[in-house]
């Protein structure tokens, strides 16, 4: 494993050691804070971010590296015209690991190609985002102790979200596992995912929730994503498609979890939040352990 731009590239086996490693981070994290002692991470975000970014910054951080970057690319050279190969080119000269976060389709792998040192995608593109499928799986075998025979419902805009693909590839390396996928039908799952995720996993279309609700382990929502929409008017109309209330949550099956991405708009109410289904916080901490794991892989001694 030298770079992670596609949650397709790596097996169920490394996903497993991700894991692993990301528990025993999780457990002590101590014991690893010297072990990327004078490491460079850049961290090179065109587009906005919360939790990505400063999770990425906070693990390199947790191990002893440093981090530079820029978290908008209108104060970097891209706002003069510089292409990302150059930008990368100049990142991989001044760091030691890359992590790029960008809209457009491939940027992961145009990355690849102009760097010297690995690269991560923080989220590029609407297919890939392979860190927070790694949290995000880490997150469930954390509470389910399995990664397979679990029922999991996708809702929200599974067209858009770049977060849905990459947790459906991630799922389908695991078996048994059955996928409800809830939208409306505009934001339905693109035929090319489904098409590649459908020999592993049983993925049953739905714009309903109501009546499969107690089956679900995970109930995985997602934002509408606005800004990837080719109007406003085809925002509005499904922009509160589904909001998860106290009495949607109280109907989930005692054990099961609800998580999301983050950010969250208007999907979940607030009161949600402190039932015990609401996992989307605790999920989002996890991703530090996780990214620790994941920077510990790509350029630490430790394994
Ligand atoms: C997601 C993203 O950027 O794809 N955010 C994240 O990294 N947690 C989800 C989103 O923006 O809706």
């Amino acid at each position: 494993m030298k770079h992670l731009v596609s949650i397709r590239d790596i097996s169920r086996e490394e996903i497993l050691e991700l894991i692993d490693l990301a528990g025993k981070v999780e457990k002590n994290p101590e014991k690893y804070a010297h072990a990327l002692d004078g490491k460079i991470m850049a961290t090179l975000f065109y587009e906005p971010s919360t939790r990505t970014r400063l999770s990425f910054e906070t693990a390199m951080h947790r191990l002893g590296g440093r981090v530079i970057g820029f978290s908008d690319a209108k104060v970097s050279s891209a706002k003069k015209g510089e292409s990302i190969a150059d930008t990368i080119r100049m990142a991989s000269a001044y760091s030691d690991v890359i992590v790029l976060r960008h809209f457009l389709e491939g940027s992961g792998r145009v990355a690849v190609e102009y760097s010297d040192v690995p690269v991560i995608s923080g989220g590029t593109g609407i297919q890939e985002h392979p860190s927070q499928a790694l949290l995000d799986v880490y997150t469930i075998y954390k509470h389910f102790g399995r990664l397979n025979n679990l029922t999991i419902g996708l809702l929200g805009d599974l067209r858009y979200g770049r977060t849905i693909p990459s947790l459906l590839y991630a799922i389908s390396k695991f078996k048994d596992n059955k996928v409800f996928l809830f939208s409306p039908p505009e934001l339905r799952t693109r035929m090319s995912v489904l098409n590649d995720v459908r020999d592993n996993i049983e993925a049953i279309i739905r714009q309903d929730l109501k009546s499969n609700i107690e089956e679900l382990d995970v109930l995985y929502v997602t934002r509408v994503q606005k800004e990837r929409f080719p109007d406003e008017a085809s925002y509005e109309r499904v922009k509160d498609f589904y909001v998860i209330d106290p009495e949607i949550a109280r109907r989930m099956n005692k054990n099961s979890i609800i998580m999301h991405p983050l950010p969250r708009i208007n999907e979940i109410s607030y009161e949600v939040d402190s039932l015990p289904q609401a996992k989307y916080f605790e999920q989002a901490k996890n991703g530090v352990w996780m990214r620790m794991a994941l920077l510990l892989k790509l350029i630490g001694e430790t394994k």
